[in-house]
């Protein structure tokens, strides 16, 4: 399973590297418009420090923009994966630049349908948006669901990456459908780390073994 970061901030995603679990990050234009840099600066200095792939997003809405802008991303940095919304022209130009082995995959994708026509196009992956499913009342977890069991049956390699995820629940039915890959914020991922129990069960030890200093100079 890849874990993915989803963030702008280059701090975020050097505590992230740290914990040693992230397989790359993933970008859309409201994240890095959060950010006070350039789309450019901003990719290239997460590309700086992200071992693994970035996932960046198209702005333009016609295909030929689309394209423009997916072979110029690929001279910002080495490991992109371009981003496509789930669109007419966007599936037109998924197909146009999977036939020139760009790495691209579908994104805002709210539907089994969609990710049909992504995967009949090569997509590298799609990516389901969970927690804004859900907020529209359907069934976000369910639907990546249905997404992986189809794909699954015919053999789709298309990677199923689950994303805007709200917190560790959402992360954990997912974990546990066999999810390719999740992307998820930097406050998410640290959601995993909390438990009162490892908190007491650590606390416990130190107070059973009090004032007998390091074991390595006892
Ligand atoms: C990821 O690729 C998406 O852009 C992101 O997960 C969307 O999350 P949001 O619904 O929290 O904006």
């Amino acid at each position: 399973m890849k874990l993915y970061l989803d963030t702008g901030d280059t701090g975020a995603v050097r505590e992230a590297m740290a914990l040693g679990v992230i397989d790359g990050v993933t970008t859309n234009p409201s994240l890095v418009a959060s950010t006070d840099d350039s789309y450019r600066t901003v990719i290239a200095n997460l590309a700086d420090i992200v071992d693994g792939p970035l996932f960046v997003q198209v702005l333009a809405d016609d295909v030929e923009g689309m394209v423009e802008e997916a072979h110029g991303y690929q001279q910002w940095a080495d490991d992109i994966v371009v981003k496509i919304p789930a669109t007419r022209e966007g599936f037109e130009a998924l197909g146009r630049l999977r036939e020139t082995g760009v790495r691209a995959g579908t994104t805002v994708l709210f539907s089994v349908e969609q990710a049909v026509l992504a995967a009949k196009n090569d997509a590298t992956f799609v990516a389901p948006y969970v927690g804004r499913l859900d907020d529209a009342g359907s069934d976000g977890v369910g639907t990546v669901k249905r997404i992986q069991t189809i794909y699954d049956t015919y053999g789709f390699e298309t990677e199923v990456l689950a994303a805007s995820i709200r917190n560790t629940t959402q992360a954990v039915a997912l974990y546990e459908a066999g999810v390719d890959a999740v992307t998820m914020s930097p406050s998410v991922l640290d959601d995993h780390i909390p438990h009162p129990g490892t908190d007491e069960g650590v606390a416990g030890f130190e107070a059973d073994w009090g004032d007998r200093g390091s074991p390595l100079t006892e």
